[in-house]
């Protein structure tokens, strides 16, 4: 028997996970480590070692997984275990052998430019550089509950346009073309507040920003309501900060939390495997 322990951060989510090796976990462990990650949204495990098979069987034990995003690249980075999702700078025969390069990836949830987006994430660091490449998460139930009541009426009903043409890092996935006007950004539509169908609560669901657009609002109107929202919802209150070592692995919940990455030096290598689960939850009757 393993046992876990939770240990929750002084900040406004996250909890390490202790005691236990993700890559054997049983069915029981899964169940507390769910629960876990719905009371702290996002979790914190050190010291992992685990193979490829390893990362996708536990990964897929929590829920059924998404494939990734198309890349730039237009083909998997992971050519033995295309649900792994590669977030790398390094570069191989002169080609990234991974996602999001060395630069900062901007606040985003992953994949919302999908209806149904994954419920949760699995990032687990393989190679980490000296400095640099800080990842953030920000805690959206809290960012909603202290909303403005202004603002919680202003988004109420309203949905927004979660683009699907760039990556966090800002690059054109394959296939899609530049925009110019964000009304005709291509992506799935989402309520701007969601309610988790389990425990009833209220989050702020935003996505990201560049490319975003509130329909049925000018574009002004539109820019204005998603500023006012962002720098809102990005306020240090929400943050959690992760400076990672190797053999972390983090997993969160994709739809209450938004994340970022600071950038660090192009010439250190930062590799990290990454499986995106699809779903968990059972929708309540
Ligand atoms: C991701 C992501 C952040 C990081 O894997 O979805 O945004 O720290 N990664 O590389
Ligand atoms: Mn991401």
């Amino acid at each position: 028997m393993t046992k876990i322990e939770i240990s929750k951060f002084d900040a406004a989510l996250g909890a390490t996970v202790s005691g236990i090796q993700l890559g054997q976990a049983q069915d029981g462990d899964i169940e507390t480590i769910k629960q876990a990650l719905d009371d702290n949204l996002v979790l914190v495990l050190h010291n992992q070692t685990m193979t490829d098979d390893e990362l996708v069987a536990t990964s897929t034990k929590f829920g059924k997984l998404d494939i990734p995003g198309v890349n730039p690249k237009g083909k998997p980075f992971h050519a033995e275990h295309p649900e792994i999702n590669v977030i790398s700078n390094i570069m191989v025969d002169g080609q990234p052998a991974g996602n999001l390069g060395a630069g900062e990836a901007v606040w985003h949830a992953d994949m919302t430019y999908k209806d149904d987006p994954p419920r949760a994430a699995v990032l687990y660091a393989l190679e980490i550089p000296p400095a640099g490449g800080s990842t953030y998460f920000a805690n959206m139930y809290a960012a909603y509950e202290a909303l403005p009541d202004s603002l919680k009426k202003a988004i109420d009903g309203k949905t927004a346009i979660h683009d699907a043409s760039h990556n966090s890092a800002g690059i054109l996935r394959k296939g899609y073309e530049e925009i110019t006007d964000v009304r005709e950004t291509p992506g799935a539509r989402h309520a701007l507040a969601r309610t988790n169908p389990i425990n009833g609560k209220r989050a702020l669901f935003l996505g990201r920003r560049p490319r975003s657009y509130v329909p049925g609002l000018t574009v002004a109107e539109s820019d204005a309501l998603l500023d006012q929202l962002w720098a809102h919802a990005t306020q240090e209150q929400f943050v959690y900060r992760h400076d990672w070592k190797v053999g972390d692995v983090l997993i969160w919940g994709n739809l209450e939390v938004l994340h970022r990455r600071d950038p660090f030096d192009a010439s250190a290598r930062r590799r990290m495997h990454r499986t995106q689960i699809g779903s968990y939850w059972t929708e309540a009757a």
